[in-house]
């Protein structure tokens, strides 16, 4: 432990759109905590999204990559980590389609390469450890128009992405149950909120409506997901990493599901206006477009467990949360210019030509 704060914890990610929301609320509301944030900044992560609290004197950042694992041991040293957050991942699914091996590498290799590194540095002592692993309600795989995924759901991933997060929770388990690592998974389902890279459904939305861009719904547009401001998912960990029971899992959902054509005209109703536009001018932008390969029909979680367990619920109503997720990208344009110039362009290109 170091000496002059009470828990030293790495976050892995924290430059990533829900990171940079954990890495605020920790390094804010717990003076006595040192928050490492460890990122390798890849077209995902952003330092602009945490640099209000780079001069927080409990804060620190270091570029390494998750897979390598001299220089995870080497940080593990350096600070003496007692709890791990691990968020770092390649989270975008239709990436995972067209380039599958990445999401193999950082998610499956690199949660063993930092599973491993705890492993050897807490060398058994486990007292006030911890390694909390976040991961996906899409590990559950797809459902149908009935039921709901609880913490006991058997695991069915589809995708190149839900697969490697699976891959990752087996081997959280696995070390928990060989080596009795003192770990923690929750399984959260969609989060929107500022901050989120704009090749995901509502900021790529956002921002073509702003651009009188497209917007590319794949298939019928029939897919149900379950809808979460990032804050609360923030909080929710925050209350799992402090009162969760070791080796437990927790599911978080915003118990808010939408199909997406019904969340796009929502989000085309409260753009217009916003933006001072005729009623149904951004409805006009969309276009139905190729289905995604494997395309999961519907998400939606079960947190009866965490409401009854510790007492969780979502903070904010859906209309007032993309209300709130609006006016963030409206007031934060130069963030997107800078995030979609450049490389994203290309991938961009890339994903719509085929459409
Ligand atoms: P994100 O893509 O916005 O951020 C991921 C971050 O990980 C980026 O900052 C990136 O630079 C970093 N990273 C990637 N590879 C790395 C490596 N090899 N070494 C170090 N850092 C690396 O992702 P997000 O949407 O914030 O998701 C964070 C976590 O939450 C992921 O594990 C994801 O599976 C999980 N999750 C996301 C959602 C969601 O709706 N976004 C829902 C449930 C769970
Ligand atoms: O459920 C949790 C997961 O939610 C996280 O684990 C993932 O990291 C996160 O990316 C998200 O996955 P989805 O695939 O559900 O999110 P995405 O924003 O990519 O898509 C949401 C829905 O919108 C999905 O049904 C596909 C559809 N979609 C998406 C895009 C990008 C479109 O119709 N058009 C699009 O251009």
């Amino acid at each position: 432990m170091n000496m002059q704060f009470d828990k030293t914890i790495l976050v892995t990610g924290g430059a990533g759109f829900i990171g940079s929301h954990l890495v605020h609320r920790l390094v804010q509301q717990y003076p006595a905590y040192k928050i490492v944030n460890l990122d390798n900044l890849t077209y995902a992560g952003n330092l602009e999204n945490i640099k209000d609290i780079e001069h927080y004197p409990n804060y620190a950042f270091e570029r390494a990559d998750i897979t390598n694992h001299d220089q995870i041991y080497a940080l593990f040293e350096q600070y003496k980590f007692d709890s791990v957050i691990h968020l770092a991942a390649e989270s975008h699914v239709d990436r995972s389609i067209s380039d599958p091996l990445i999401f193999i590498k950082t998610n499956v290799l690199g949660t063993a390469t930092l599973l491993d590194a705890a492993r050897r540095f807490w060398k058994g002592d486990y007292e006030g450890k911890l390694f909390y692993h976040v991961s996906t309600d899409e590990v559950y795989g797809s459902l149908g128009n009935e039921g709901f995924f609880l913490e006991d759901t058997p695991y069915d991933p589809r995708s190149p992405y839900s697969a490697s997060k699976a891959s990752s929770d087996h081997l959280v388990r696995a070390y928990h149950h060989t080596y009795k690592l003192p770990v923690v998974i929750s399984n959260c389902s969609n989060n929107y909120g500022p901050y989120q890279f704009p090749e995901k459904l509502l900021p790529l939305f956002i921002n073509n409506i702003r651009n009188n861009k497209a917007l590319p719904v794949y298939g019928e547009g029939i897919n149900v997901r379950d809808w979460l401001y990032v804050e609360d998912h923030a909080a929710a960990i925050d209350l799992i990493f402090h009162k969760g029971k070791m080796g437990d899992t927790y599911n978080i959902g915003g118990h808010n599901e939408w199909r997406n054509i019904d969340l796009i005209r929502e989000l085309c109703r409260q753009m217009d206006e916003k933006l001072g536009r005729e009623v149904g001018t951004s409805e006009k932008l969309i276009s139905f477009v190729r289905d995604r390969a494997g395309h999961d029909m519907r998400y939606a979680i079960d947190a009866t467990k965490l409401k009854e367990e510790l007492g969780w619920e979502p903070s904010l109503q859906f209309r007032e949360g993309l209300s709130k997720t609006i006016d963030w990208y409206l007031s934060n344009q130069e963030w997107l210019d800078n995030v979609t110039s450049g490389a994203y362009q290309k991938y961009y290109e890339q994903q719509y030509a085929v459409a």
